[in-house]
């Protein structure tokens, strides 16, 4: 059977149900990755969970070693990537507690170590990324959000921005011109990462607030709070599901 990981995002900093069975302080050559990759039983089937911003909260995505996150989980055995992201919407079916499953990205950080093919290497690899999500793992997605009845898009862009601020008004502007439906900070450079090392990868993207200048109000703490609250349960059944079949 697969070995998954699911890397939790903001407000999916633990695993409930997960029957721990090993917590793996792993090192690697990029740094030690966000938190202990915690090993276990859950929905029935051996699973890795690691908690993308530390455990507690403790790295902002900017300061995310995504580099090492990702090797930790190979080197823990991972075989594929689930991992959920916190987003804003743009696109109007994009609402706070709308679930997405995004198809495409693009990536709009900067500065961030976004590769493993660096400094003395043998050979320099382009690898393939025209359809940055594993096609099979999105479908298991879609699949469980429809078996259990969660309102979702199967299709949306994710537009991966620098964080850790929100975005202007313009900018969220721009996004919509270039196709984006959704905005997170998270998105990448995990999601090309994952394809470097070979790992299946897909992601599940709860909208926690409106993108900018797409409400009549500003962005507070307190809406994404208790969107997120209100949330990620429905965040959980959907892994469950995934794990379970
Ligand atoms: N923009 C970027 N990242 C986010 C947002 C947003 O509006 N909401 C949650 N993560």
């Amino acid at each position: 059977m697969t070995v998954y990981a699911i890397i939790g995002g903001t407000g999916l900093t633990q695993l409930e149900g997960l029957t721990l069975k090993d917590s793996l302080p792993l090192d690697t050559p990029y740094g030690a990755p966000s938190a202990s990759i915690q090993c276990g039983d859950y929905a029935g089937r051996e699973v890795l969970f690691l908690a993308r911003h530390g455990h507690p909260h403790r790295f902002p995505p900017h300061q995310v070693n995504y580099r090492a996150n990702l090797w930790a989980l190979k080197q823990a055995g991972a075989e594929a990537v689930l991992a959920v992201n916190a987003v804003g919407g743009i696109h109007a079916a994009m609402g706070s507690g709308h679930l997405c499953v995004p198809h495409q990205i693009i990536d709009y950080t900067w500065g961030r170590e976004h590769t493993y093919f660096e400094g003395d290497i043998d050979h320099v690899t382009h690898i393939d990324f025209s359809h940055p999500y594993d096609e099979t793992l999105r479908q298991r997605l879609i699949g469980a959000l429809c078996e259990l009845g969660l309102p979702h898009s199967s299709h949306g862009v994710y537009a991966a921005t620098q964080g850790p601020r929100l975005e202007t008004v313009a900018e969220i502007a721009r996004l919509e011109r270039d196709g984006c439906d959704i905005v997170g900070m998270t998105g990448m450079p995990e999601a090309a990462l994952a394809r470097e090392l070979e790992l299946p990868y897909a992601c599940l993207s709860l909208v926690v607030n409106p993108a900018a200048g797409k409400s009549s109000g500003i962005i507070t703490m307190e809406e994404i709070e208790q969107a997120l609250h209100e949330g990620i349960g429905k965040v959980r059944d959907v892994l469950a599901r995934v794990l379970a079949g």
